[in-house]
């Protein structure tokens, strides 16, 4: 049920009929408070302003065409032309009775799908994942879940990469190791270790550096036996990679990769079709775009190198090959790309030129949703506490650990395997929903405390929330009528069924403009309503009449699903009990 949309849709209407043009929006939202009806339309004020007429005779002649009689059970008009919309409780309970009724709680599949590519994660594979991809894949994970329960078709493309000059040194590394009798699983179980040992031979050894700079050359010049070495440490490296995703409840999968070197035969073409189109010209042996559209001040275009002098192609050679892929062989209609803020500039420039040289149709939209940086408690980007970068498999692994404590530390009946899983749901949970819940384009602090609290916007509330409705069911021991539309006698009850039924607005946003965040709001504003509502009306007392009691219930049910599909959207697990 899309209510912003259905009430958008009439009052635009109404306003059609008193003669205002339709490019006004009829600007509906919901009410901040409920004296002020449950949504507003504040479009009038616009429209008469630029009728030259009084904005409250136009919002009392826009009432008097508006037909709302089957929803509302009052429209008042306030203020300078303000329209406010009493929805009617019968009508409400009968949404949230069709909305328990169906699978997806009521949400319609997107009338037109589109196939959309999200591009996220994509870690570097020569060496293990850290937290600076964490945001990445989170996000993107999300995204994907949202979009894919619209009906959409997604295309995951972990763009991760595995080419470049330093795989030289690391294959030169591996063939070392494995020479001396161990096998190369064991040599690159420590990736970072891996990584560090091959750069520090590398600086310090000149035969070894020497034979590093040759296998890059044999590496693209495709010589077997490095690209063999070479694919064995890819191999490697994604299964790390892998592990990591099931841990996260992430649901990229081996065949999402598409690599950077996927698009290696690609880039000579890239190049010529540039070239041919006059977009790139010869500088200092550098094959480079000069964009205008992104000038600086004094009016200079910015300078982009697509090929460098020697011949070898950048990242954004890779990205411009990816983008040609992604219209031309996936067809996509939308590609939204998760990747730090920093790479903006990057990004921009990719976009301009696919544009200029048609690499991406003018209908393709192609999005970069930036993201800030993870912080430490100390306000600095997020460090071991020797400086170092911290390992995602390390950071994971005690954010389980902690809620695992945290269980321990509270009375529970679970037993030991439950209590084992309900930890990893707990503390994955809490790290991906605390990342999440912030707005995406700033920069957020890390802290243990807070994503791991009971009390405010987190998983383990939300979670919570769901467990103990979960436990009302079994302490009433009696399963939900859905055929029967509850009664919203009390405020609270009718306060919960509007929220209830305002999830898919919020997933429609979220899905149009990549923020999660509201998503975990409106969840984290559901459990508080429901509280409220747990509060107020009683269920389970004895002289709670069996009507009303099934009445509640079916609140009840609809509040703890919305919670279980909403959490599921981002990739957050819950648990019967905790
Ligand atoms: N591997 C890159 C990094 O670690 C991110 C790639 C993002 N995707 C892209 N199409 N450029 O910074």
């Amino acid at each position: 049920m899309k209510i912003r949309e259905l009430l958008s849709t009439r009052v635009q209407a109404a306003m059609t009929a008193v003669g205002i043009p339709d490019s006004f929006s009829p600007m509906v939202s919901p009410s901040n408070r409920p004296q002020f009806g449950d949504y507003q339309a504040n479009g009038t004020m616009a429209a008469a302003k630029k009728l030259g007429t009084n904005p409250r005779e136009l919002a009392q002649k826009i009432v008097d065409q508006l037909q709302l009689e089957d929803v509302a059970s009052k429209v008042e008009i306030a203020g300078p032309g303000f329209i406010n919309i009493h929805l009617a409780e019968d009508w409400l309970a009968e949404q949230v009775c069709t909305a328990l009724n169906s699978d997806s709680l009521g949400m319609e599949q997107a009338e037109q799908p589109q196939t959309v590519v999200i591009d996220y994660s994509a870690p570097n594979l020569a060496k293990e994942m850290h937290v600076g991809h964490l945001r990445s894949t989170i996000i993107g994970d999300a995204l994907a879940r949202v979009l894919e329960a619209q009906g959409h078709k997604v295309v995951r493309q972990n763009h991760v990469g595995d080419w470049g000059t330093q795989f030289g040194m690391l294959i030169a590394n591996l063939e070392d190791k494995t020479a001396g009798n161990e096998v190369a699983e064991a040599a690159l179980s420590d990736l970072e270790e891996f990584y560090r040992d091959a750069k520090q031979r590398f600086d310090n050894e000149p035969a070894f550096a020497d034979r590093a700079r040759d296998y890059v050359v044999k590496l693209q010049g495709g010589d077997a036996r490095c690209l063999e070495l070479w694919q064995q440490f890819i191999n490697i490296s994604v299964t790390h990679s892998e592990e990591i995703y099931q841990l996260l409840n992430v649901t990229l999968k081996p065949e999402d990769i598409k690599a950077e070197s996927a698009y290696n035969d690609d880039l000579p073409v890239v190049i010529e079709l540039l070239k041919q189109q006059g977009l790139i010209v010869e500088d200092q042996g550098a094959q480079v775009a000069f964009l205008e559209e992104l000038a600086d001040k004094e009016g200079n275009p910015l300078p982009m190198i697509v090929q460098k002098s020697g011949g070898g192609y950048l990242y954004a050679t890779t990205d411009l090959a990816a983008v040609r892929y992604r219209n031309d062989v996936l067809n996509a209609d939308r590609a939204l790309y998760f990747i730090d803020a920093r790479q903006s500039l990057h990004m921009k420039q990719v976009f301009t030129l696919s544009r200029k040289a048609g690499f991406a149709k003018p209908e393709f939209s192609l999005e970069h949703h930036p993201f800030g940086t993870m912080m430490g408690e100390d306000g600095k980007p997020f460090k071991t506490r020797s400086g170092g970068t911290v390992k995602l498999a390390e950071l994971l692994k005690e954010a389980v650990e902690k809620a695992e404590a945290l269980l321990q530390s509270k009375e529970s009946d679970l037993s030991a395997e439950e209590q084992k899983e309900a930890a990893r749901k707990i503390g994955i949970g809490a790290v991906k929903y605390a990342d999440l819940a912030k707005t995406r384009t700033n920069d957020y602090i890390f802290s243990w405390d807070s994503m791991l609290s009971f009390e405010g916007n987190t998983a383990p509330y939300l979670q919570y929330a769901y467990t103990r409705i979960q436990s009302i069911f079994r302490k009433a021991d009696q399963t939900v009528d859905n055929s029967v539309a509850p009664v919203l006698a009390e405020a609270q009850e009718k306060a919960l069924a509007l929220k209830l039924l305002q999830l898919e607005d919020v997933i429609d946003q979220v899905a149009k403009e990549a923020y999660p965040h509201l998503l975990c709001n409106y969840l984290y504003e559901l459990s508080s309503l429901f509280m409220k509502f747990y509060e107020a009306c009683p269920i389970l007392r004895s002289d709670v009449a069996a009507e009303q009691r099934a009445s509640r219930l079916s609140l009840c049910a609809a509040t703890a699903r919305t919670l279980q599909q909403g959490l599921d959207l981002l990739g957050i697990e819950t648990m019967e009990r905790m």
